[in-house]
C-alpha cells in the first residue's frame, strides 16, 4: 500500500489541528469573558495559529507540487477521484484564502497584530470600511472550511465503514487491511 510521506503526513495532522483550533476559537470567541484579557488572549492565539497556517500551507503547497500523492486505490471511479481532487484543491484555496481574509480584518482597529507576543507583524492599510467587509468574508469562508471538513470526514468514514479501504493508513493512522 503507498502512503503519503511521513513530512506530509506530520503537516497534515499538525494543521488539521490548528484549522480545528482556529474554527473553535473564532466561531465561540464571543463566549470567552473579556475579564482578564482572557478573550484577547483567545484571539491572539487565533491570529498567530493563523498567521503560521499560511507558511505552513505554502511549504505543504510546494511540497504538493514537486511531489504527486500515492496513487488512490484502483476501484475508486471517476466520480470519486474527481470529488476527492476538487476537495483537496479548495481545501488548499481555503488554508490560503481564511488566513488572509483574517489578516485584513485586522485593519478595522488600531491594536498591533503581535506574533505570539514576539514581535509585530504589519498589517496592509486597508481603511476600516474594507476591513470590517473582510471580517464578513472571514466569517462566510470559516463556514466553507466547515463544509469542506465535514465532506472530508464523511469521506473518510464512508471508506472505511462501507468499502473498508485503506484511506486512513495512507495518512498515517492504523495498518492497512491485507
Ligand atoms: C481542517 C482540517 C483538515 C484539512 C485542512 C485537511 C486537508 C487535507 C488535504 C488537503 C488532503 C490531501 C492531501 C494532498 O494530496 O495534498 C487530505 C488528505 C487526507 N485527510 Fe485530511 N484534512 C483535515 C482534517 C482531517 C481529519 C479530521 C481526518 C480524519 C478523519 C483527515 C483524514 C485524511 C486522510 C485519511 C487523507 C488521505 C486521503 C487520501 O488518501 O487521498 N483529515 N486532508
Ligand atoms: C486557517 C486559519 C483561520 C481560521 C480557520 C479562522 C477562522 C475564524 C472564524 C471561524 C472566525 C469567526 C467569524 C465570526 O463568527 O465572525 C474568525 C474570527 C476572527 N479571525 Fe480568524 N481564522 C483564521 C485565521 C486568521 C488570521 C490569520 C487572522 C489575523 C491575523 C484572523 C483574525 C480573526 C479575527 C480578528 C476574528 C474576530 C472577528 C470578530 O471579532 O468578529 N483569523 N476566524
Amino acid at each position: 500500500m503507498s502512503r503519503y510521506s511521513k513530512g506530509a503526513i506530520i503537516l497534515h495532522w499538525l494543521m488539521a489541528l490548528m484549522i480545528i483550533g482556529n474554527l473553535l476559537g473564532g466561531f465561540l470567541h464571543d463566549y470567552v469573558p473579556k475579564e482578564g484579557g482572557q478573550r484577547a488572549f483567545v484571539m491572539g492565539l487565533h491570529t498567530s495559529f493563523g498567521l503560521t497556517i499560511i507558511a505552513l500551507t505554502l511549504l505543504r503547497l510546494g511540497w504538493r507540487l514537486a511531489n504527486s500523492p500515492p496513487a488512490l486505490p484502483h476501484y475508486f471511479t471517476a466520480g470519486e477521484r474527481l470529488l476527492a481532487k476538487a476537495a483537496h484543491w479548495a481545501f488548499y484555496i481555503a488554508m490560503l484564502a481564511l488566513p488572509f481574509t483574517g489578516w485584513a480584518l485586522t485593519n478595522r482597529n488600531d491594536r498591533p497584530l503581535m506574533f505570539f507576543g514576539l514581535f509585530e507583524v504589519p498589517k496592509f492599510g486597508l481603511d476600516k470600511a474594507t476591513a470590517r467587509d473582510f471580517g464578513e468574508i472571514h466569517e462566510n469562508l470559516g463556514w466553507v472550511m466547515v463544509a469542506l471538513l465535514a465532506l472530508h470526514v464523511i469521506g473518510i468514514i464512508k471508506h472505511l465503514v462501507m468499502d473498508r479501504d485503506n484511506l486512513l493508513p495512507r495518512m498515517g493512522v492504523g495498518q492497512p487491511r491485507g
